[in-house]
């Protein structure tokens, strides 16, 4: 069932074109993170849902409800919706617990309660609730905010970007709890985040968002697998792309012939394989012989970052080059196990595994 509709939304700003025509459909109870490169429009989507702007033209609406179309507008205090923006925006002169409970009327049995209760659920020590927002590091004051928000009870929780000032380790696992707080309490969720392993393992719908449009919406699998084009490709994760020449449901390509993921093409195209499934076994130059048909490379560069080892492996043959030329120099860049990388100078054959996508 739709939940939040948003059609043909666009706002400006003076020169700027914020938003060019934003088509979104959002289910009950779902999880969407909405991902794009800086400036291209993610907050300013947020605070038109929220309900602190409204769109120049088209339409929001909530569970039936019309939010906002053209002129009329809800008020954004009347929206159910709860907004984490990006700093946190906290009141400076209230303290955390009072931050937290802003929403909450004075008269609450439970309050103080209920503000240690959701104090604890975003990981904060409540010996911290007497303290000032500036009294906070940046990662701690996204929490309060988070509580904040989550004190209001919303139908509808809008988060931006709001991990970002945590580190890595901590950063994951509040993402976890924070979905799982979210999941209990049926609330549904549209988090704007810069990190692309987070939007596709946090969410069951991934939004790629450009020059104020989406470029693309779809699973995690389906923007990870198949993205529309090079840009998709590579926001979500590292890409090698390569050129191809497609036909009844193959590519020849630099790495040789290579089922792909459709029979309608028959082109001469760009095709896209995730690192991942390029598989390196190590040989010698003297196991190259007598094997016209396999594929061989050495590897020419390597990196190691402790639990993974990046490593560029330049192609020696080419199994079936439709363009050998395009790939001749550009070598292929891949992440292994740290522990177990083959080193410079190594040769490797290689294998593909699974299809290649055929991009647009
Ligand atoms: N209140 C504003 N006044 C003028 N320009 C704005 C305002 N808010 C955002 N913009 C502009 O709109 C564009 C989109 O901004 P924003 O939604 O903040 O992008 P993102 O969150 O994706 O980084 C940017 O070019 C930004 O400078
Ligand atoms: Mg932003």
């Amino acid at each position: 069932m739709s939940f939040l509709e948003l059609r043909d939304v666009h706002k400006r700003y003076g020169p700027v074109q914020a938003l060019a025509g934003v088509d979104l459909t959002v289910a009950s109870g779902s999880r969407t993170a909405i991902v794009g490169p800086s400036g291209c429009g993610k907050t300013t989507l947020l605070r038109l849902i929220a309900g602190f702007e409204t769109p120049d033209q088209g339409t929001i609406a909530l569970a039936g409800e019309v939010l906002a179309n053209g002129d009329g507008a809800v008020p954004a205090h009347r929206r159910g919706i709860g907004l984490v923006a990006q700093d946190g925006a906290l009141f400076p002169h209230l303290s955390i617990a009072d931050n937290i409970g802003f929403g909450m009327a004075r008269s609450e049995t439970r309050r103080d309660e209920r503000i240690a209760e959701l104090a604890y659920t975003v990981g904060l020590d409540k010996a911290i609730l007497k303290r000032r927002p500036h009294q906070l590091s940046g990662g701690q004051q996204q929490r309060v905010a988070l509580a904040r928000a989550m004190a209001m009870k919303p139908r509808l929780m809008l988060l931006d970007e709001p991990f970002s000032a945590l580190d890595t380790g901590l950063r994951a696992s509040m993402r976890k709890a924070v979905a799982e707080l979210l999941e209990a309490a049926g609330i549904t969720t549209i988090l704007v985040t810069h990190d692309q392993a987070e939007a596709l393992s946090f969410a069951s719908q991934v939004a790629v968002m450009r020059d104020g449009k989406f470029s693309q919406v779809g699973t995690p699998r389906e923007l990870y697998l198949r993205p529309r084009d090079r840009m998709i490709a590579e926001f979500l994760g590292d890409a090698i792309i390569l050129p191809a020449k497609i036909s009844d449901g193959f590519a020849s390509s630099p790495l040789g012939r290579l089922a792909v993921d459709t029979t309608e093409r028959r082109d001469v195209a760009r095709i896209m394989l995730r690192p991942e499934q390029v598989l390196l076994k190590r040989t010698s130059r003297e196991g190259m012989s007598g094997t016209p048909d396999m594929l061989f490379g050495e590897v020419t560069e390597s990196e190691f970052a402790g639990s993974v080892c990046t490593i560029a492996v330049r192609l020696l043959n080419s199994a079936d080059p439709p363009d050998a030329a395009a790939i001749g120099n550009t070598p292929l860049i891949l992440r292994k196990p740290g522990m177990d990388a083959p080193a410079v100078g190594e040769i490797v054959r290689l294998t593909v595994s699974g299809t290649a996508h055929v991009l647009a």
